[in-house]
C-alpha cells in the first residue's frame, strides 16, 4: 500500500506547513494548524478525455487574439446581471458568500428557476423535498431546472455528463468532497481540491459554475483565502437579518466593475429585485420631525437617497454615549469634535445616537453633511424640511468638501422631487436649468445659518 501523505494546514488562512506548530506564521492565529491527509493516489478529477477538444495552449500575440463579441448569459435577474457586469460569462466560476440565513440559497434557487438555460442545482445542505418546498414558496415553474442532492464531486460530474446542464450551481462548496483527498468535507484541502476540479470542468466545457460559500464569524469566506484567488468573481450577499433589504455586492470581478451593487427585498415569496432603491429607503412621513436628514449617496454607480436619523439628548451618566448604526463611529466622533470646535455647539455633554435607516451601512463620505444636519436638527429641535437633501464631506476644519459625481446625485434628488440640495461650494457643477435649488456651502456655519437661521 502506498504511503499516505499528510500535511499540516492552517484552517484560518490555508498556509501549508511540514510539521505541526502552535501558531501560524502566516496569519499569526493560534491553534489553527491541523493535520490533513492529502492525496492517496494518482488523481483523475474532471476527465479531460471527455471534453471534445483538447489542445495544448500556444502563446499568441495579443493582436492575434480574437476579441469577438463577449458572450454573456442573461440570468433574467436585473440586479444580478448588473453586479456581474452584464451576465454570466461562459466557463467562469462565481463564488457567492454571505452569512447563514441571509438568503443565498433562496437567491440562487430563485434564479435557477427562472433561467432560460438548463440548470443543475446541486445541494449538499438540503434534501430535494426541502428544496421543492422552498421552490413552491417562490412560485416559479420551469422545466429547465434539475435538483441534485449530492456531495461527492465524482458523482456530480457523472450526473453532469448525463444531464449536460448549461449552468451548474453548487450549494455549498464547504459540503463537497472528492475521493482523491482523505480529509473531511469543509477542510482546507477539500475545498481547494473540489474548487480546482470545478474550475477545470468549467474551463474545459465552458459551463459557468456558481458556488455558494459560507463565511466565518469575522465575515470572511470560510476556507482558504486561495479560494477567492481561484474563482473569477466573488459576490457577497449582505444585509441585516432583521431588515428586509439585502445587498449583493461584488468584491472581485475579472469581467466587470466591482463598483456595482444589487438590491433585493426579502418577501414571503422569495427575493424581489428593487429597481428604484431610493424610494424605499426614505420613510414617508406627513409630519416633519427633527433629527432626520436625507443624504444622497452613491453605492457603486447607483445614486441612493438614504435617511439619517440622529438623537441628541443630555447625558444621563457621567460619560456621554455615542452610538451609531450603519455609520462609522470614529467618523461620528470626528464630526462632533468639528461641530464643537468650529461651529461652537456644546455637544460634549450630550448623548448622540445616529442611525442610517433601512439597516444598510454606508461608507460614502458624502453623507457627512446629512449627519451634521441631522445632529443639529435634533439638538435644536427644528426639522430640516422634508424636501431638503445633502451631499458633502465634512473636513477637520469644518469645511464642506466636494464629493464625486455630484451631478448624478443632484439629478437623482431632482428626480425624486426634492426641492433643495446642499452641496460643497468647491464642486464644479455644469448642470443647467435644474428645477432643484442647489445651495452651495463652504463651511458648517453656512449650513447652520441657511437651515436654522
Ligand atoms: P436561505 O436562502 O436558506 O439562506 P442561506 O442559504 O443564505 O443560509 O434563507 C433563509 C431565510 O430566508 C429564512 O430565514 C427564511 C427567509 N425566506 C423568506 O423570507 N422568504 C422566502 O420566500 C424564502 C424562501 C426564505
Ligand atoms: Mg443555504
Amino acid at each position: 500500500m502506498a504511503k499516505i501523505k499528510t500535511s499540516f494546514f492552517c484552517q484560518s488562512c490555508g498556509t501549508q506547513f511540514a510539521k505541526w506548530q502552535g501558531q501560524c506564521t502566516a496569519c499569526k492565529e493560534w491553534n489553527t494548524i491541523v493535520e490533513e491527509i492529502i492525496q492517496k493516489e494518482e488523481k483523475v478529477a474532471w476527465k479531460t478525455e471527455t471534453s471534445p477538444v483538447k489542445k495544448a495552449a500556444k502563446p499568441l500575440k495579443i493582436k492575434e487574439i480574437d476579441s469577438a463579441e463577449e458572450i454573456r448569459m442573461d440570468t433574467t435577474d436585473g440586479e444580478l446581471n448588473r453586479v456581474l457586469g452584464g451576465g454570466l460569462v461562459p466557463g467562469s466560476l462565481t463564488l457567492l458568500g454571505g452569512e447563514p440565513g441571509i438568503g443565498k440559497s433562496t437567491l440562487l434557487l430563485q434564479i435557477s428557476l427562472k433561467l432560460p438555460y438548463k440548470t443543475l442545482y446541486v445541494s449538499g445542505e438540503e434534501s430535494q423535498k426541502q428544496i421543492k418546498m422552498r421552490a413552491e414558496r417562490i412560485e416559479a415553474d420551469t422545466d429547465n431546472c434539475y435538483i441534485l442532492t449530492e456531495t461527492k464531486t465524482q458523482n456530480i460530474f457523472r450526473q453532469i455528463e448525463e444531464i449536460q446542464p448549461e449552468i451548474v450551481i453548487i450549494d455549498s462548496i464547504q459540503t463537497l468532497h472528492t475521493d482523491y483527498i482523505e480529509s473531511s468535507a469543509g477542510s482546507i484541502s477539500q475545498i481547494r481540491e473540489c474548487t480546482a476540479e470545478l474550475i477545470k470542468f468549467a474551463k474545459e466545457t465552458n459551463v459557468p459554475v456558481i458556488l455558494i460559500g459560507h463565511i466565518t464569524k469575522d465575515g470572511n469566506i470560510a476556507g482558504p483565502k486561495i479560494l477567492e484567488h481561484m474563482v473569477d468573481t466573488v459576490l457577497q450577499f449582505e444585509g441585516d437579518r432583521n431588515h428586509i433589504y439585502r445587498i449583493l455586492r461584488s468584491l472581485k470581478n475579472r469581467f466587470g466593475s466591482t463598483a456595482e451593487l444589487g438590491i433585493y427585498e426579502m418577501q414571503g415569496s422569495g427575493l424581489r429585485e428593487v429597481a428604484n432603491p431610493s424610494e424605499i429607503l426614505i420613510s414617508h412621513k406627513d409630519e416633519e420631525l427633527s433629527g432626520t436628514a436625507i443624504a444622497t449617496t452613491l453605492e457603486g454607480m447607483r445614486p441612493l437617497m438614504i435617511e439619517i436619523q440622529a438623537l441628541v439628548s443630555t447625558a444621563v451618566y457621567g460619560t456621554p454615549q455615542r452610538s451609531t448604526t450603519g455609520y462609522n463611529a470614529k467618523r461620528l466622533n470626528m464630526i462632533l469634535a468639528v461641530l464643537e470646535k468650529r461651529a461652537g455647539f456644546r455637544l460634549g455633554a450630550k448623548d448622540v445616537f445616529l442611525n442610517v435607516t433601512g439597516g444598510i451601512s454606508v461608507d460614502d463620505p458624502a453623507i457627512d453633511l446629512a449627519v451634521v444636519a441631522a445632529i443639529l436638527s435634533s439638538n435644536e429641535d427644528i426639522p430640516v424640511g422634508k424636501d431638503v437633501c445633502f451631499a458633502g464631506e465634512v473636513g477637520l476644519s469644518g469645511e464642506i468638501r466636494p464629493v464625486n459625481r455630484v451631478e448624478q446625485r443632484i439629478q437623482e434628488a431632482e428626480k425624486l422631487g426634492f426641492s433643495t440640495i446642499f452641496v460643497s461650494k468647491y464642486n464644479k457643477i455644469a448642470l443647467k436649468n435644474t428645477l432643484i435649488d442647489i445651495k452651495m456651502v463652504a463651511k458648517i456655519e453656512d449650513v447652520v445659518e441657511q437651515l436654522f437661521g
